[in-house]
């Protein structure tokens, strides 16, 4: 590792070879914005199930729409799987969440993932990478998809560091014996999912109330 001295005085002949000169600086700053440039043509695909859609996802829609010319999100339609929200519910679900954002266009595919990409002309896949936990499944899927379509890529991001816990399958789960779900989902998603569980979710307020009754109880009989 090469040490700079402190003083301003004349360089020697090695820190004048490894400094970087200001307009080599600007130029390289220049380089970057114009390597965007491409990207900026792209039209993406955001693949998932979506069920439900969660904060989690809507910050990488938000992400992949700074960066993208168009992104489609495309939920499967799944037959396998038997989700706890209809196609249409989390149609309707996305196409509210992502109203503001005018490159984004949402749709349902069935079938191979890269043809429904190549049928839209996209050229790139968007998936979220939220800890090293994802990272073994994604680069399987995304090798995997490689190989069936070389020329599509697939494009890795982060959501926000306090989404990187949030799943669908997890917000499922809390919900499903009604626990709190919000700051997880999105509003639309919280009310949706007080909707469907209903029953659920008055369990869980009824001995919310239980428990709160029994500690004043508690707290009166230690005051008497
Ligand atoms: O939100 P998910 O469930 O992690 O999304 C997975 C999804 C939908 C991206 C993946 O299962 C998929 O692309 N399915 C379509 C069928 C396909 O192309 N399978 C090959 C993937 S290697």
């Amino acid at each position: 590792m090469t040490h700079f001295k402190r003083n301003r005085s004349k360089p020697t002949k090695l820190q004048s070879v490894i400094a970087i000169p200001t307009p080599a600086r600007i130029e390289s700053s220049i380089q970057h914005r114009f390597l965007r440039g491409p990207l900026s043509k792209v039209s993406a695909l955001y693949p998932g199930s979506f069920d439900p859609p969660t904060n989690g996802h809507l910050d990488l829609i938000e992400r992949g729409a700074k960066i993208f010319a168009e992104l489609v999100v495309g939920i499967l339609r799944n037959s396998e799987k038997s989700p706890m929200f209809s196609l249409a519910e989390r149609l309707e679900m996305l196409k509210t969440l992502t109203a503001h954002l005018k490159n984004v266009r949402i749709e349902a595919f069935h079938g191979l993932m890269v043809e429904y990409a190549k049928s839209i002309d996209a050229t790139c896949v968007l998936r979220g990478i939220r800890a090293v936990s994802d990272y073994e499944y994604e680069l399987q899927m995304a090798l995997m998809n490689r190989k069936l379509e070389p020329t599509l890529e697939t494009v890795f991001m982060m959501p926000a560091d306090k989404y990187s816990y949030v799943s669908s399958r997890l917000v499922r789960e809390v919900a499903q014996v009604g626990g709190p779900v919000k700051g997880l989902v999105p509003e639309v998603v919280e009310q949706k999912l007080r909707e469907k569980l209903e029953p659920a979710y008055k369990f869980h307020d009824e001995m919310q109330g239980v428990t709160a009754r029994a500690s004043v109880r508690k707290e009166r009989k230690r005051k008497s």
